[in-house]
């Protein structure tokens, strides 16, 4: 079978990553490297306890014996709250010491959790803060789980690569939420698309079709501000769209497959067929986006959140000897392959990966793919949103930061629903 010559480098480090993922699903043992204060404790503060925070807290908790969930930050009391009240319940419960005066809330929160004493913050807010947090969190020496995207435009996105280069600098491991990286199978698949079975990729596909998500209501005593950042998925400048909340997962594969390079521009469309209501915010309902890479590869990409609608969650890579199916880890063609490697549970597999590096002493850094993907996904928003086509250079360098200039329990960004041929690329 012949290798892919095209990117050498690129394949090596996705060799080396993959190999590296491969050794890590088993528990990290103590005593290793990692000490505070000659104790093994790793102290993880959360930021963002909703749905996907408090599993990446149980995660982190069941990676590695010594680590103790000690501080938590929430916008809200009731959320933190609540998530504190189930982590205890939890059969890591006796791994959760969150004192009252390591619980913040408000806006401040995330910054107050990154100055209380923590040796690593795991990241799940609304991907607006993202950005912020991080840059607190690698300045003041933390290592990070941050769950995807990263950002929610061009500005978010340079300010993670920024984080990410110091992160490197400073020796601190930097985890991403892009979980598909981190599954076994998944792995092997791409590996082999990498290593030339399916000969030179010549287009990809890839379809995130879902019904809707989760609405959080209107309590009268809630400010703009409250509704918007509770109901954080239905307005952009918190989201970045579903297009970077939830098809980043299927997007991100596309550079993973191109072997570290990311598209060079794209044109697309989109708009709000179903979500009519204000009350699903300003975001759209589908996206369909076309992207082209330095040498003509495409890769079509479509989304939507329609409720009653057929779904279809698939990734294809097609090349000059066959076709890789990647969710059912299965090549045909010249060379046909299907996955033989077990399955794992991939969200544990960041968190034993993370808490590992942390102990062995040899950091993992994430943040190039997680910042790329995320402004992959930010820049076809862009090209949907305006109508125009959006090189990869546009996006990285856009002048539109999204969101209010202070952040208060008041009023709320009033933002329009973008209009394509209107709505200005900046
Ligand atoms: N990797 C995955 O498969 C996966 C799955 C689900 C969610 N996610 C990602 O995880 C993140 C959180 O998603 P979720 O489903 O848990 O949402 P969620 O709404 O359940 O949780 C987010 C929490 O953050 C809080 N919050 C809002 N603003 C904050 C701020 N400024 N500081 C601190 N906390 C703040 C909210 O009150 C809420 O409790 C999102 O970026 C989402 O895309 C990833």
């Amino acid at each position: 079978m012949t290798q892919r010559t095209n990117d050498g480098s690129r394949r090596d480090f996705l060799k080396s990553s993959t190999a590296a993922m491969a050794g890590l699903v088993a528990a990290p043992a103590l005593g290793s490297n990692f000490q505070v204060g000659g104790s093994d404790v790793i102290k993880v503060g959360l930021i963002g306890c909703g749905g996907r925070g408090s599993g990446a807290a149980s995660q982190a908790l069941k990676a590695d014996k010594g680590v103790r969930l000690v501080a938590m930050a929430d916008a809200f009391a009731d959320r933190l709250d609540r998530s504190l009240a189930n982590l205890k319940k939890s059969n890591v419960g006796n791994r959760v010491e969150v004192d009252a005066d390591h619980r913040f809330t408000g806006f401040e929160g995330g910054r107050k959790l990154i100055e209380s004493g923590v040796d690593v913050v795991l990241l799940a807010e609304p991907p607006h803060f993202r950005s912020h947090h991080l840059d607190l969190a690698i300045k003041a020496g933390k290592h990070v789980f941050a769950e995807k995207p990263v950002a929610v435009d061009g500005p978010g996105v340079r300010k993670v690569l920024e984080s990410a280069r110091l992160a490197k600098e400073k020796g601190l491991s930097l985890v991403s939420g892009l979980c598909w990286r981190y599954h076994s199978q998944k792995q092997a698949t791409i590996q082999q698309v990498l290593d030339g079975r399916i000969g030179d990729i010549v287009a990809m596909q890839c379809t995130y079709n879902t019904g809707g998500l989760w609405h959080r209501g209107h309590k009268p005593e809630w400010s703009d501000m409250e509704y918007q950042v509770r109901n954080w998925l239905y307005h952009t400048w918190l989201s970045g769209d579903h297009i970077n909340e939830q098809h980043i997962h299927s997007l991100d594969k596309m550079p993973w497959a191109m072997g570290g390079e990311y598209p060079v521009r794209c044109v697309g469309s989109g708009g709000r067929q179903v979500r009519t209501d204000e009350k699903w915010g300003n975001i759209y309902d589908h996206f369909n986006i076309t992207y082209e890479w330095k040498g003509g590869v495409k890769a079509f990409a479509s989304c939507r959140q329609w409720a009653g609608a057929a779904g279809d969650v698939s990734d294809h890579i097609y090349g000059t000897k066959g076709r890789c199916h990647v969710f059912q880890h299965r090549i045909v063609g010249e060379n046909p392959w299907s996955c033989e490697v077990p399955g794992n549970n991939m969200y544990q597999a960041e968190h034993n990966a993370l808490f590992r590096s942390i102990r062995d002493g040899k950091p993992i850094n994430n943040g190039d793919y997680m910042a790329k993907s995320t402004l992959m996904a930010v820049m076809g928003r862009m090209a949907a949103y305006t109508g125009q086509a959006v090189t990869w250079d546009q996006a990285l360098n856009s002048s539109e930061r999204l969101g209010p200039a202070a952040y208060e329990w008041g009023a709320a960004p009033k933002e329009p629903v973008a209009r394509p041929g209107v709505t200005r690329l900046r």
